[in-house]
């Protein structure tokens, strides 16, 4: 039996979970976040099946492809799901059908604000829109398009990354956009913090890191591993070693491949400036770097020249644990924390 303190710290954290929960038709409001070659049926339906909301990182995928994953995780569980598409896809608008062809109740579009047309063809499919929002007059900007939810992923994150703390950017953008869920990302690991962040506004939170190491996770041991050995400090963005060309900040863990990535810029450089490599040339070469090479860390678990993408959060993975496992001890972490406030009143 719950003793009432417990218990009233459990409907006082559904409550606050509850909008969020009604959005994503799920029991707790924790969505996993996308991520290239780890968010696929498997990891999807686990989360879902534990309660939470799994989301497809559609990535590269052809459309083709998308269909499969999708009817593939439609039999792993009956539960809502969701599908990340990258805007600049060059079939976003087939990949966007798909999805609304398969069903799926919400779609994220990431990798930038979302084009008009594909806003319109998923709010006239029937689905649910979900954006990420970097700024706040942004994120007016996409609530006015018609966006159904936004996510706000701090610097924190794993994979693609802005500039701006999710400390910061909460304290933005929270309290200004009331009138449509907002989801936090980025640097998340424990559920005191997913607390504080639903206290100050956000209907639920978004998680990758902690998901990617998870028992139903198809990434290789040796990922799971480094996500073990590693600490906050070692999940890095990326660096941009010459102002004329750009390097698009990606999070991960440090290794081999990032230091060769410092010594092919430099390279790069060199060649430029001797008149070997025309700008862009030499652009394209620095962005072909990693080419694959997610899939290489992921996949083939080569985590030495691999990209490692992690965010921060990787320091509070300690071990293997099952998705469900992950979810009760986020939800055990949060009702602590509501039941020592009560305790000190
Ligand atoms: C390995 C990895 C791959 C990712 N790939 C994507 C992606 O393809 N699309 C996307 O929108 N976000 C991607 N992300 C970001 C996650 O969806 C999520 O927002 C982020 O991991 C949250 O921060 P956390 O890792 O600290 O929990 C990726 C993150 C990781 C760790």
């Amino acid at each position: 039996m719950l003793n009432p303190l417990h218990a009233s710290a459990a409907s006082e954290f559904a409550a606050l979970q509850a909008r969020g929960c009604a959005f994503l038709g799920t029991e707790t409001a924790i969505m996993g976040g996308a991520m290239s070659w780890v968010s696929e049926r498997h990891l999807v339906s686990a989360i879902s099946n534990a309660g939470g909301f799994g989301v497809i990182a559609c990535g590269a995928m052809p459309p083709e492809l998308l269909e499969r994953e999708i009817a593939a995780t439609q039999a792993l569980t009956r539960k809502p799901f969701g599908v990340n598409l990258i805007t600049m896809h060059p079939k976003l608008d087939e990949l966007i059908q798909v999805c609304l062809r398969a069903k799926v109740g919400h779609i994220v579009l990431a990798g930038g604000i979302p084009p008009g047309p594909a806003v319109r063809a998923v709010k006239d499919g029937g689905a649910r829109l979900i954006a990420f929002a970097p700024a706040l007059v942004l994120a007016k900007r996409l609530q006015k398009s018609g966006v159904d939810a936004l996510v706000i992923e701090g610097a924190e994150a794993g994979g693609h990354i802005g500039p701006v703390s999710l400390t910061v950017l909460a304290q933005e953008i929270l309290p200004h956009i009331r009138d449509i869920p907002v989801f936090v990302a980025g640097g998340l690991g424990r559920g005191e913090a997913i607390l504080g962040y639903l206290e100050m506004g956000a209907a639920g939170a978004q998680l990758g890191t902690r998901f990617a190491a998870s028992v139903e996770s198809i990434a290789h041991e040796n990922f799971k591993q480094a996500f073990i050995r590693a600490n906050a400090r070692d999940a890095l963005p990326s660096i941009q070693l010459d102002q004329r060309f750009a390097v698009i900040p990606v999070r991960g863990l440090v290794n081999e491949g990032t230091k060769r990535f410092l010594a092919h810029q430099a390279e790069v450089v060199q060649k430029f400036q001797a008149g070997e490599l025309d700008k862009t040339a030499a652009q394209l070469s620095i962005e072909h770097f990693w080419a694959g090479a997610l899939r290489r860390a992921v996949i083939d678990g080569d985590v030495e020249t691999g990209s490692v993408m992690a965010g921060q959060s990787v320091g509070m993975v300690t071990s293997v644990q099952s998705v469900a496992d992950i979810l009760a001890e986020l939800h055990a972490q949060a009702l602590a924390a509501l039941v020592a406030r009560a305790q000190r009143q």
